[in-house]
């Protein structure tokens, strides 16, 4: 008979004698007559131990065998562990091709990373405009507006009539849009007037008509891209620039969730502490209007035009005011872009020099 006491003292002893010599072998071979000394299936000192299980006295075989599992799985995990660091070892580099190719077999793979660096493409990365009007789309997203779309080349009732823009309002005067007719020229050399007057979408709030004529209530979207004035370029002004418009309509909205919205937007964009603020304002499609300001460093900067839909824009579209109310933002996205990156001059945006490009 062999007391509980003994056993586990030997089991402890075996452990710490089996770990120390997986842990010493340099290679394949020395973890292998590690293997048959201690886990060998028939004179293995694992198995020994095993057998002497039958001697420890009945009311305490549980716990010495519970001793002897654990004892046993500890030690294949070292075994194993062994097995794998010295495999490791073992191969030598490049072993493949080189065997390969002595053998006449297969030629070495394909490595299509072994380029040479002078060879190498330079990888491109989006432009800033795009990353910012992508970062609006994902903010805008998780406040649950979709994404619309609409034609950069505009008939005068989405640019002007359905947004309350009658013919004698001076926004549509030549002088402030780009109108293609003008462009087009008769065989006399004279304007050619009589196709339908098209011009480049002055705003993007010509998608909010678009989204309307084709949905029903309640809509929930934003509208991203590109949009035309006859601007001399300078510092803060282009003749192309991008737009994001917001539209929400249901019945209900406010003009409290406008502002809820446009600080979340914004907070989401410059971080908590930023504060958005309203100034009344004028737009032929919103009532009332405001100007959209929002701090940034030390002072106020003004992000855009903001307003409650005007009821005559949604009766155009064929909504009835009285069930629907709506809200309608638009936010200048070269703005929001150059305060994210820093960049002091609109017009490097669309110089597309690789050295301004790649530092974004
Ligand atoms: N479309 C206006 C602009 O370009 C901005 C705006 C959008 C204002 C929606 C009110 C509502 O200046």
């Amino acid at each position: 008979m062999t007391s509980l006491a003994e056993y586990l003292a030997q089991l402890d002893q075996l452990e710490k004698q089996a770990l120390e010599q997986f842990q010493r072998c340099q290679t394949p071979e020395e973890v292998e007559q590690a293997r048959v000394q201690f886990m060998g299936a028939k004179r293995g000192l694992v198995r020994q131990m095993q057998q002497r299980l039958k001697e420890i006295p009945g009311p305490e075989k549980p716990q010495a065998g519970k001793r002897f599992n654990q004892l046993k799985q500890t030690l294949q995990q070292a075994l194993e562990q062994a097995q794998s660091r010295v495999a490791a070892k073992a191969t030598p580099k490049a072993t493949r091709p080189q065997r390969a190719r002595t053998a006449g077999e297969l030629p070495p793979p394909f490595d299509p990373t072994a380029v040479p660096p002078e060879a190498q493409l330079r990888l491109g990365r989006l432009h800033p405009i795009t990353q910012t009007m992508q970062r609006m789309q994902e903010v805008m997203a998780r406040l649950g507006f979709q994404v619309a779309d609409g034609p950069e080349v505009e008939d005068p009732w989405h640019n002007f009539e359905a947004l309350n823009i009658p013919p004698s309002h001076p926004a549509r005067d030549p002088l402030d849009n780009f109108y293609l007719s003008v462009a087009r020229l008769t065989g006399t050399g004279e304007p050619d007037t009589s196709g339908p007057e098209l011009l480049l979408r002055s705003q993007t709030s010509t998608v909010q008509i678009r989204v309307m004529e084709r949905q029903r209530p309640p809509v929930r979207v934003i509208a991203l891209g590109r949009v035309y004035r006859p601007d001399t370029a300078d510092a803060t002004h282009f003749p192309m620039f991008h737009q994001m418009e917001g539209l929400y309509v249901a019945p209900g909205v406010t003009m409290a969730q406008l502002k809820t919205v446009l600080k979340l937007f914004a907070s989401m964009f410059f971080g908590p502490q930023v504060q958005v603020r309203f100034r009344p304002s004028f737009f032929p499609f919103t009532e009332p209007s405001v100007e959209v300001d929002m701090t940034w460093k030390d002072g106020w900067i003004e992000m855009g035009g903001a307003g409650m839909v005007d009821p005559h824009v949604l009766q155009a579209v064929g909504y009835d005011p009285e069930q629907v109310t709506g809200f309608a933002f638009g936010l200048g996205v070269e703005r929001i872009c150059m305060r994210q990156f820093g960049i002091d001059d609109i017009r490097l945006l669309y110089r597309n020099d690789i050295r301004f490009l790649e530092q974004f």
